[in-house]
């Protein structure tokens, strides 16, 4: 069962006495396709899904902010003036208060109690919904205008220099940003983003492999820096300056990683296009095909796959009902997607669950999911 709106309000109640004064609900995100390409200045098109964080909450009249974690049966206190790092998942929370005094606004204290369904590590960011529920949740107690990119920007920004990971603007834009039934077709460059409309009679389906990676920070970085490589090589900003045939043009000149890594970032710009392309015809065999091609170009060019994430997507294509499968997020663990007719998606979350589970011997989970709105903030 998703977590509800009443389920955060009574988990308020039950602390404070009374209802809270604002609920903030922000999601975690899944990517169709354009993976390993936003730091890249490149194109990405993730939804944000049904599962979402959620904070319950009223203003203080000082400055600390006093949260309870549902999920971790804890609570943390901090105080906005003189913040220093520590650990565990109130960092979030401090880095993105952080990134925001930092940007210049005046910040409110507040309380309340945080709960979430997005699960952790799995590559469906919960901790950029985590830190953009944050944002929000400060800007409608401080009064802060709710731009969606300027608060993913800042959302980034305590995920790059709080908690140390350097990742790019996806997770936390699409979570901020997010729109009913649609996609969003996200330049990484300008911030600007097209709605794409998921086909209709198509379902999104989630395949968590159950495996978890550790070393996903050094490998991304790794990623991230032979791209700064290759960029270099072309003497161009970012990869996203590359066309296929500039690539091709000079390719044999790179050393053999580098060049197959630049391929995938170079092609999957290209794919992501011809994806928008795809939904807008509400083409779901021509999308699932993309996909397909984004799998094998994110397991052969840009090392990324692992054998769970293989085994979920062979799983997941064998279904009839399957239109394309892929790997998503970071990588080396943690979820596919996949699209399918929506009629049996049932069907094909418990055949794929099972067959998965036999190849591999993982739990898997699945999800079902709807593309939902961005972060929101509504007032008691
Ligand atoms: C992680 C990062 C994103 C993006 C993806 C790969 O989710 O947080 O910024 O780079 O990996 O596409």
């Amino acid at each position: 069962m998703p977590l509800t709106r009443e389920d955060i309000v009574a988990q308020f109640s039950a602390r404070f006495g009374q209802p809270p004064e604002w609920i903030v609900r922000a999601p975690g995100r899944v990517n169709l396709i354009g993976e390993h390409t936003d730091y890249n200045d490149g194109f990405v098109l993730p939804l944000a899904i049904e599962r979402a964080i959620w904070i319950a909450l009223r203003p203080r009249h000082d400055r600390h902010v006093a949260v309870f974690s549902a999920d971790f049966d804890a609570r943390e206190e901090f105080s906005l003036d003189g913040m220093s790092k520590g650990s565990g998942w109130v960092e979030y929370l401090k880095g993105t208060a952080w990134a925001l005094a930092e940007a210049g606004h005046r910040l409110t204290g507040w309380e309340g109690v945080v709960q979430g369904d997005v699960p952790v590590g799995a590559g469906l960011s919960s901790s950029a919904a985590l830190e953009v529920g944050t944002a929000r949740a400060f800007a409608a107690v401080s009064h802060i205008e709710w731009d969606p990119a300027t608060m993913a920007r800042l959302g980034q920004r305590a995920e790059n220099r709080w908690i140390g990971v350097n990742c790019g603007i996806m997770d936390q834009l699409a979570s901020a940003a997010g729109q009913d039934g649609h996609a969003l077709l996200i330049d990484c460059r300008s911030l600007d983003i097209r709605p794409a409309p998921l086909p209709a009679g198509v379902a999104v389906v989630i395949l968590d492999t159950g495996t978890r990676r550790g070393l996903v920070d050094s490998a991304y970085n790794e990623r991230r820096s032979q791209c700064e490589t290759a960029a270099e090589f072309f003497r161009v900003r970012a990869l996203r300056d590359v066309s296929l045939e500039l690539y091709e043009q000079r390719a044999a000149e790179l050393p053999e990683i580098t060049r197959r890594r630049a391929r995938h970032v170079i092609t999957e710009n290209l794919r992501v296009e011809r994806a928008v392309d795809a939904m807008q015809r509400g083409d779901a065999a021509a999308l699932g095909k993309l996909m397909n091609e984004s799998h094998a170009s994110l397991q052969e060019d840009y090392e990324v796959s692992s054998d769970a994430l293989n085994a979920m997507v062979d799983a997941a294509r064998k279904h009839p009902a399957c239109f394309g499968a892929r790997m998503t997020g970071a990588g080396f663990g943690g979820c596919a997607v996949a699209i399918v007719q929506a009629e049996a998606s049932d069907d094909f979350a418990r055949r794929v669950a099972a067959d998965y589970q036999q190849a591999t011997g993982h739990s898997p989970a699945v999800y079902v999911t709807g593309a939902t709105p961005g972060a929101e903030a509504v007032r008691m």
